[in-house]
């Protein structure tokens, strides 16, 4: 058996599953607090309480985590300041200077793959360095969010370590030479900081578990990785085939074989767990769109679905631009969300529609800029997350993205995938376990390209509003 764990955004969840197969045998969750400041010893309660009991029978454990946050630690490894997260845009004048002093948005993607913005690391680094002096002159080291829980778990005196695919996305490493750029974290701190251990194979075992009141210790920590990594891992996913996923933020992923280079920002060259790469288009709204739609129109989920069934493609000419608190694909920081096209007949189906179309039409730009800047069509769209429990996403998305899209069953993907990656630390193959993901259906629809045009005219007027 082997133990996969999803420190997220919200809470923590672990999943034992059989190694071979590939089958969940238990499952346990504990929340944590949410928000965009959290102080990380938070996320080690939760994973205490949520894969404590379940330690014990695994021979195998690896972490996945929400990407991008920035965990502080001093000599001792006692925590600095709460971590900032990868939601926190505060520090998005500090991308912005640390882009210009590393030469242009060109010399940004060739040094790390990426346009830097708010959510990297780096970034917030900087934003340290600018505001708390105090702190930046306290920090010793500097970690992952999925990276500190990954020590919790590991005997005293390991070494801090991490996996290329998280570190893809702090801006200071390259994912062309595949190391760290020491340099990139002097040029935001202003000083230099430890960096956590990468592995030399995504199937590495990096260290031990510790004894504790409920396990015997001595299993195997993979390296763990990065959520969207995670998932990608979880459902199997092969070169070319995209997941979208419509959780806290919106996030289209495709493997690929190449690096992608976008100096855009459209489309991050993150790297993924297995030595390929995992170029992604991320929105910072995507389920709080339904949510928000929801609460406005004051019905459930499910009343909200209806309604936006009730209504027509392009929602008699109600559209939304859903960039309520702020954007990053396109990259808006400072945006709002703008609703347009209201008549005095427009209904509360109309809204609804424009809200679940608005969140699809944000997803499929991500889609279209997966395939432009990867040269590659998408093999396959795979939608999953909490927002894809909508009926109305799933009839509609079909519809928007203009093919067929699969519908992966409910479960907990980053979890399952860092299970793989315990299991395949186990067998130190070339390629993780092969398992079956059983319970997926497709869904198709007649495509409606005038609500994505209609989206797009919107996005691209209030882009030149600024
Ligand atoms: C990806 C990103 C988010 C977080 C969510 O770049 O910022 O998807 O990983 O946990």
């Amino acid at each position: 058996l082997v133990l996969g764990i999803d420190s997220s955004t919200q809470s923590t969840k672990a999943l034992l599953v059989d190694a071979e197969t590939g089958e969940v045998r238990q499952e346990r969750r504990a929340a944590h607090p949410d928000g965009t400041e959290v102080d990380p010893r938070a996320w080690l309660t939760a994973v205490d309480e949520a894969a404590g009991p379940l330690l014990e029978q695994a021979e195998a454990v690896a972490v996945g985590g929400q990407q991008h946050g920035m965990v502080l630690l001093d000599e001792r490894g006692e925590v600095v300041r709460d971590a900032l997260l990868w939601n926190d845009t505060r520090s998005a004048p500090q991308a912005e200077a640390l882009i210009e002093e590393m030469g242009g948005p060109e010399a940004s993607v060739a040094e790390i793959g990426s346009l830097m913005v708010a959510s990297f690391t780096a970034s917030k680094l900087r934003w340290v360095r600018d505001e708390e002096p105090e702190v930046a002159a306290r920090a010793a080291r500097v970690l992952l969010p999925h990276d500190y829980v990954s020590l919790h778990l590991a005997e005293q005196g390991t070494v801090p370590f991490t996996d290329r695919g998280d570190a893809s996305g702090t801006a200071y490493y390259s994912t062309a030479s595949e190391t760290w750029k020491p340099e990139l974290v002097e040029l935001a701190l202003g000083r230099s900081l430890d960096l956590p251990r990468l592995p030399s194979a995504p199937q590495e075992v990096m260290a031990r578990t510790a004894a504790t009141s409920t396990s015997r210790g001595g299993a195997a920590i993979a390296a763990g990785t990065g959520d969207n990594m995670g998932a990608a891992l979880g459902l199997s996913q092969g070169e070319g085939d995209v997941s979208v996923s419509i959780g806290t933020s919106g996030v289209c992923a495709m493997v690929s074989p190449t690096r992608p280079n976008d100096a855009t920002g459209t489309v991050t060259g993150f790297a993924d767990a297995t030595g390929r790469f995992l170029p992604m288009a991320t929105t910072m709204n995507a389920a709080r769109i339904l949510e928000a739609g929801r609460a406005l129109l004051g019905v459930s989920h499910e009343e909200m679905a209806q309604l936006a069934l009730a209504s027509v493609p392009g929602a008699h000419g109600v559209t939304l631009l859903p960039y309520f608190d702020g954007e990053r694909t396109p990259n808006r920081p400072d945006a709002r969300a703008t609703l347009t096209g209201m008549s005095t007949s427009t209904t509360r189906e109309d809204i609804a529609r424009a809200y679940v179309e608005g969140l699809l039409c944000s997803l499929a730009d991500g889609v279209t800029a997966l395939e432009e800047r990867t040269g590659t069509t998408a093999r396959r769209i795979t939608l999953i997350g909490g927002g894809a429990r909508s009926e109305a996403v799933q009839q509609l998305a079909p519809a928007i993205f203009g093919r067929e899209v699969t519908l992966a069953p409910p479960a907990e993907y980053v979890a399952l995938g860092a299970a793989r990656q315990a299991a395949w630390a186990l067998t130190g193959a070339d390629e993780p376990p092969a398992w079956e993901l059983n319970g997926s259906r497709t869904v198709t629809a007649e495509p409606t390209p005038e609500v994505l045009e209609a989206y797009r005219v919107l996005k691209a007027r209030t882009g030149e509003w600024g």
